[in-house]
C-alpha cells in the first residue's frame, strides 16, 4: 500500500533516512511542529564559516515528513547559510519527485524547522 502513495525517492529516503538522530554538538537547532496532524519535527545543524558542515533530524511524524527531513539534510550539508535562507518549499517537494496533495504540508514543515534553526544565526 505504501508502495502506491509514495514515489520511488521517498520510499529511497523511508527505506535508508540520511543523517538521522539527535546532534548533541549542533550549533543550532530548529523544530517545529504541525498542530493539525500533530507531526513534530527536530533539525540539527553544525556551522563553520558562513556553511551548514553537518545537518540531522529527529521526526515524530508520518513517512513522507521523514523522507523530506532525509533530503532536506542531504541537501543542506555544505550549503551556505545564505543559500540555505533562499529554500522554498517547492524546492524541496519538487527534489522529492512530488509529494501527494494531502502531505504537500510536510515540505512546508521541514523548511519551518530549517527557518527556526537559521533564525539562530541571525
Ligand atoms: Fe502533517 Fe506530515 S502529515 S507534516
Amino acid at each position: 500500500m505504501i508502495q502506491i502513495l509514495y514515489n520511488a525517492i521517498i520510499l529511497e529516503h523511508l527505506d535508508n533516512p540520511r543523517n538521522a538522530g539527535a546532534m548533541p554538538d549542533a550549533t543550532v537547532r530548529g523544530s517545529a511542529t504541525n498542530p493539525v496532524c500533530g507531526d513534530l519535527l527536530h533539525l540539527y545543524l553544525k556551522l563553520a564559516n558562513e556553511q551548514i558542515i553537518a545537518a540531522s533530524f529527529e521526526a515524530q511524524s508520518c513517512p513522507p515528513c521523514i523522507a523530506a527531513a532525509s533530503l532536506l539534510t542531504v541537501m543542506l550539508i555544505a550549503q551556505s547559510i545564505t543559500a540555505a535562507q533562499q529554500l522554498k518549499p517547492n524546492d524541496l517537494k519538487q527534489a522529492l519527485g512530488g509529494l501527494p496533495r494531502n502531505k504537500e504540508h510536510c515540505a512546508h514543515l521541514a523548511l519551518d524547522a530549517l527557518r527556526d534553526a537559521l533564525a539562530q544565526t541571525a
